[in-house]
């Protein structure tokens, strides 16, 4: 595939500014850069979903103008998007095979056919769904699957995956890579799009830096390293990725305490405690119950039993609403099902939870809430400052700006935060990692959920580790290391001892 010259313009911002490109058939070609920079609205292009304004795209030599996904899976071109797109109320089988079933005569759907090229597909990328399952009752993570399914069931020459492993435990990742390569090796194209360098260097043949819509520089991964594509994603180089850790707080008076909750979602008999001005990360595979933990805590979802305190005083918390007025906040895992209202813009949604008070206070307050939200979004570095665009038009990465800045508005005594730096690119996340410290520096007690072993590793004063449902190891700084949270997680003492 090769695109020569094309641009692509949106209200406002120039998405792609002249992009040259070629891809290779057969490589596994990698697209990194910012939040905005422009990769989604790429990959966009390359699968017909966005139409350029200008320049030119040949597949094979030919001349093509894509005006659907359709024309472009015509073409041998799918993709799977970075914010999903499946429908909640149908099974994983009709999502995988949506658009592509096979007929019998008389145009009836061949179930049966179906299920078996289902199976068959689970096994090449040994990834595991129900199929009968509908879309709706499935984790965020098995959604991502079903993606990845329907992508490699349209048997495309060509396959942009944008973020196809934000939301994937290490093992899956690894799978999904191996997918990736198998792809590659038997012909496919692979555009692949993500903000983990590290797997843009082992997956990727040659990368692609774009910086505010326009091209830095294609290269092949061997002659890059993660440091050289920060600088050519940021413009400057990040000395440190993580900042210094705070000292830990004096006085250890307990912010957040949670006494043998129980959930129906499988939390059993968790109890914990964490101190003003302290940070605590919750490790733990996928499926251990971290996100559960965590709307248990903040709005009692499933809970069956136990007891929360904030600040010394119990609270009865049944909704988000009362997690919210006990000074719980909760930043969540999900951008699109937690109440982005995507036709409002970034500020509006930033004070979204606040209306309420805005309304009894007037408008001084309206103004000043906004200028806190302003200072916030700014702060999180929110592409050009565009907080009145629609919060739909904004990249992913931006979006989850605007959720964490909404989270920290109320100055909760308790941040809950589920995978706080998903999609967001590394200059963000450095500028997360420092307002999460900042927050407890200010007498916040903060706890966060991560599948990344290097924020457990760096960040926390403590790690939690989770394993079906019940707090397994509580490490300490120092004894902090991936073997231990690894061996916890999957079963084994931290110290010592065989795994399985
Ligand atoms: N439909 C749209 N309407 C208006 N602006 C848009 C639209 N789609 C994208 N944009 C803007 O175009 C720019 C590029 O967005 P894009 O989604 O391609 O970024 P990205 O590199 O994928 O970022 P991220 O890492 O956050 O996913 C951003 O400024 C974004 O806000
Ligand atoms: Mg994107």
């Amino acid at each position: 595939m090769e695109l020569t010259s094309v641009s692509k313009r949106f209200a406002g911002v120039q998405a792609l500014r002249e992009i040259d490109l070629r891809i290779e058939r057969g490589a596994v070609h990698a697209i990194v850069g910012e939040n905005g920079a422009g990769k989604s609205t790429l990959g966009r292009v390359l699968v017909g979903a966005v139409r350029p304004d200008a320049g030119q795209i040949r597949v094979a030599g030919q001349a093509v103008s894509f005006r659907s996904p359709h024309d472009a899976l015509v073409a041998g071109i799918t993709g799977i998007a970075q914010e999903l797109a499946l429908l909640p109320a149908r099974s994983v089988l009709d999502n995988v095979f949506l658009g592509v079933e096979s007929r019998r005569r008389f145009g009836r759907v061949d179930k049966a056919g179906m299920s078996r090229r289902f199976a068959d597909l689970a096994d090449q990328v040994g990834l595991q769904i129900p199929s009968r399952a509908l879309v709706r009752d499935l984790s965020l993570a098995d959604r991502q699957k079903v993606e990845i399914m329907r992508a490699l069931a349209r048997k495309a020459d060509l396959v942009v995956f944008d973020e196809p492993t934000a939301a994937l435990s290490v093992d899956e990742t690894a799978l999904l890579l191996d997918t990736v390569r198998r792809l590659a090796a038997t012909g496919t194209t692979v555009v692949f799009i993500s903000h983990f360098l590290k797997e843009v260097l082992a997956v990727g043949d040659r990368v692609t830096i774009l910086k505010d819509g326009a091209h830095v520089r294609t290269v092949r991964t061997s002659e890059e390293s993660e440091a050289s594509l920060v600088e050519g994603m940021l413009g400057r180089s990040l000395e440190r990725m993580f900042p210094a850790r705070p000292p830990r707080p004096r006085e250890q008076r307990a912010a957040l305490e949670v006494d043998r909750i129980s959930t129906r979602t499988g939390i059993d008999g968790v109890s914990l405690r964490i101190a003003s001005g302290e940070i605590v990360g919750l490790a733990g595979l996928v499926g251990s119950g971290r996100s559960e933990l965590l709307h248990a805590i903040h709005s009692g979802a499933g809970v069956t039993s136990g007891a929360v305190a904030v600040d010394g005083s119990p609270r009865r918390i049944r909704s988000p609403r009362d997690g919210k007025r006990s000074g719980i906040a909760l930043l969540p895992e999900s951008r699109k099902d937690q109440g982005l209202l995507m036709e409002r813009s970034a500020s509006e949604n930033v004070v979204l939870g606040q209306l309420a008070g805005i309304a009894r206070w007037g408008v001084v307050r309206k103004r000043s809430e906004r200028a806190v939200a302003r200072g916030l979004v700014e702060r999180l570095g929110l592409a050009g400052g565009r907080i009145s665009s629609p919060v739909g038009t904004l990249s992913g990465g931006n979006q989850q700006k605007v959720l964490l800045a909404r989270c920290l508005l109320d100055r909760p005594a308790v941040l809950l935060a589920d995978e706080p730096t998903r999609g967001v690119d590394v200059g963000a996340k450095h500028s997360i990692y420092e307002l999460l410290i900042s927050l407890a520096a200010e007498g916040a007690a903060v706890l966060f959920a991560s599948s990344e072993i290097e924020e457990i590793l760096e960040l926390p004063h403590r790690a939690l580790v989770l394993r079906e449902g019940r707090i397994e190891a509580e490490l300490e700084e120092g004894a902090i290391s991936e073997d231990a949270v690894m061996r916890v997680a999957l079963g084994a003492s931290p110290r010592g001892g065989d795994v399985g």
